[in-house]
């Protein structure tokens, strides 16, 4: 037996914000952010378990789970609703489960974070048969509007998977990295909004970013060629072509979603899964690498056969 992912749901606020939306209130424009960052838009005025909730629902009608199949829900946020209780304990009450349910903050590679501890905790004897494993950030409501650095990056959304025992899929190879005498480049003070030195972080995700996937490929013994799906942390475009062309993995093999929800934080990843899902490309026996990074800094992978 071996643990595969049997469901996957996604949630975006209704708001939309374009960029010549941002270019009313702040000195940028539509063609700079495009090229810049790949953004056309983003999804704004969500609220972190209320979009965790619908995605949830929605990976749990596409798994065929209902509340009492969810032995674990693990909730990856760095927008939690409030200081405590857990956004993970609202979810888990708005979803009507009675399993166990714990936040994971590892800003944007939470949704790597979870996933890897998420596995590790199936495997476990006695580990939960399904497990919910969400990623869903309120990044809009940290966020100065008034600093074009920032303002023109992130978004809302939520994403999330079923993990369940079955007799295909497997995590062939991982990794997961974190450096914190880089906290200062990328944070959030406790009511207030999030400080980027856009360039720097910029730099050292590309780099973190590749090493981390060459080893998550080397613990998997396999090659960035046998890579069928790639799917990078959703933060900038010339951040995914960057890491794309160093790795060595075409960026057809890419699926991004980054244009029209800006920089989702943990929700990015299971929401570019969807999209390759929508795509068709998420075969029984596909080789699907995902990584991510953000602050912390902190960045992982996970190898995973489909
Ligand atoms: O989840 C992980 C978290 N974050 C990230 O991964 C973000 C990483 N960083 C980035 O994505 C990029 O650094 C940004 C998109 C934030 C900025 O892009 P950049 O290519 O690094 O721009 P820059 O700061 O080097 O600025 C280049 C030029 C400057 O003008 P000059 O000095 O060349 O005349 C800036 O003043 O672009 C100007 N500029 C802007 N112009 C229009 C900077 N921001 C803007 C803007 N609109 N929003």
């Amino acid at each position: 037996m071996t643990i595969r992912i049997a469901g996957i749901g996604t949630n975006l606020p209704e708001k939309v914000v374009t960029n010549d939306d941002l270019a009313q209130s702040i000195d940028t424009n539509d063609d700079w952010i495009r090229e810049r960052a790949g953004i056309r838009e983003r999804r704004v005025g969500g609220i972190t378990s209320e979009m965790a909730v619908a995605a949830c629902r929605e990976a749990m009608a596409q798994a065929g789970a209902g509340p009492d199949d969810i032995g674990l829900l693990v909730l990856c946020t760095t927008s939690p609703d409030q200081t405590f209780p857990a956004t993970s304990a609202v979810v888990q009450a708005g979803l009507g489960l009675s399993c166990g349910a714990f936040d994971v903050n590892a800003v944007c590679a939470g949704f790597l974070y979870g996933y890897v501890t998420a596995y590790g905790l199936m495997c476990v004897p006695g580990g939960p048969e399904k497990l919910l494993l969400c990623g869903s950030d309120a990044m809009a409501s940290l966020t100065d509007w008034t600093d074009r650095g920032t303002a023109i990056l992130f978004g809302d959304g939520a994403g999330a998977v079923v993990l369940e025992r079955h007799v295909e899929g497997e995590l062939l190879g991982w990794d997961l990295g974190a450096d914190g005498s880089l906290g200062s480049i990328l944070y959030c003070d406790h009511g207030g909004f999030i400080k980027m030195e856009g360039r720097e972080v910029f730099r050292k995700a590309v780099r973190a970013v590749v090493g981390s996937v060459d080893k998550a490929l080397v613990n998997a013994g396999i090659q960035a060629s046998d890579v069928d799906v790639f799917l990078p942390h959703q933060a900038n475009i010339r951040i995914i072509e960057a890491v794309a062309s160093r790795v060595g993995i075409p960026m057809e093999k890419t699926h991004n979603v980054i244009a029209h929800t800006g920089n989702t934080s943990s929700a990015s990843i299971p929401l570019a899964m969807a999209q390759a899902q929508a795509d068709g490309v998420l075969e029984p026996g596909a080789i699907v690498c995902m990584t991510g990074f953000g602050g912390g800094m902190a960045w992982g992978t996970a190898v995973v056969r489909w």
